[in-house]
């Protein structure tokens, strides 16, 4: 399918790159592409940023039905304009497509779309230490009509945003309220899904947090409430003596893209890395023990950020002295320095637009 373009006449000026923020300043031009169920995918285009025209009926704002990904395009040091694992993201898009029976994609023409998009917004990747232009390509269905049933009707759109660190506290060490009261998935939900919904019944939880100086909520599971999950944006690891835990993809987890190539790279490192059910009573005992060392979240936003405190009801657990690990920052310093081209990518995870 060809992709037409249709350029503004009204460029922005680019932020400063010093105080970029997270999902704040918005490049000139978005990717939109329709779906009918008669017709498939159509109308692929690339067009000025600007408001979605959408009928108040619109199945999004009414049933949720919408997924999204989260990627980055990355300035390297030549001057070139790199993809980490843009495949990963259209493979776990069409994984949440087909949970919420949205209409899949050709991964392989989203893939093209998405690069063709990025090339048009190359000057938009800024090139400060620790940005990059973030990706969000998303998936909605947009029946005009109230019933609910299967989508004959969809977007998919792909939006930009320079964006520097997602926390505010940048590297420096995070404060992780565990969540007690909701739950954010159960098996056989959407958990192992991006969509829209799950974020949207997490924010309560997150809110208490904030509200109590914790930057975000780490999940336990759904049934028995006791294995720890994940956090709001990121997946978690802990090293606990030699060995780095990580809860197992049991279905009420994403499955992210970070984590994966977390523990590819650990195992390279020659360290033992566990995907397994861990509860908040082992993970306390470590705590007392000593045996915890290091807790980090990994995530394409947050990319590792050591988490320095783990907070559950009145109970604090800090982690080891609070400060950066020495493991943490080894893997962010390995996977950043692949992701922004300072090493050389030996796994082919990176690809040039
Ligand atoms: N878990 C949740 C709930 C997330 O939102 C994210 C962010 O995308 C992750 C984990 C990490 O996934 P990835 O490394 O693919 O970005
Ligand atoms: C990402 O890391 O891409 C995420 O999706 C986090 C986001 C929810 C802000």
């Amino acid at each position: 399918m060809e992709i037409k373009i249709i350029r503004t006449n009204a460029p922005k000026a680019k932020p400063d790159q010093n105080s970029l923020g997270f999902g704040q300043h918005f490049t000139d031009h978005m990717f939109v592409m329709d779906y009918n169920l008669e017709k498939g995918w159509y109308n692929a285009r690339i067009e000025p940023f600007g408001n979605l025209n959408l009928h108040p009926a619109s199945t999004v704002f009414h049933y949720g039905a919408e997924i999204f990904e989260g990627m980055k395009a990355y300035r390297r040091p030549d001057g070139e304009v790199q993809l980490f694992r843009p495949e990963e993201n259209m493979k776990r898009m069409n994984n949440s497509a087909e949970r919420l029976s949205l209409p899949l994609l050709d991964e392989e023409f989203a893939l093209e779309a998405l690069k063709t998009f990025v090339n048009m917004e190359k000057d938009w990747v800024p090139s400060a230490p620790g940005t990059s232009l973030y990706l969000r390509p998303f998936l909605f269905g947009n029946d005009e009509t109230l019933g609910v049933h299967t989508i004959h009707n969809a977007k998919f759109v792909i939006i930009a945003s320079p964006v520097g660190a997602y926390y505010k506290e940048g590297l420096n060490p995070v404060k992780i309220m565990i969540e007690t009261r909701d739950v954010r998935a159960v098996r056989g939900g959407t958990g192992y899904a991006k969509c829209g919904g799950n974020y949207a019944a997490s924010m309560r939880a997150g809110d208490r947090a904030a509200a109590q100086g914790y930057s975000q909520v780490l999940w336990l599971d759904g049934v028995e409430r006791k294995y720890i999950e994940e956090v709001g944006a990121m997946n978690v690891m802990f090293l606990i003596n030699d060995t780095v835990v990580t809860p197992a993809l049991t279905g009420s987890v994403l499955p992210g893209i970070t984590r994966k190539s977390c523990i590819e790279l650990l195992k390279e490192m020659n360290i033992k890395v566990e995907e397994r059910l861990l509860s908040v009573d082992e993970l306390s005992e470590a705590v007392k023990t000593g045996a915890l060392k290091e807790a980090w979240g990994c995530g394409t936003a947050a990319v590792v950020s050591p988490i320095g405190e783990l907070r559950m009801d009145d109970v604090k657990y800090q982690i080891a002295d609070g400060g950066i690990g020495k493991l943490t920052q080894k893997l962010y310093d390995t996977l950043t320095s692949i992701q922004w081209g300072h090493a050389e990518d030996t796994h082919n995870w990176t690809c040039k637009v």
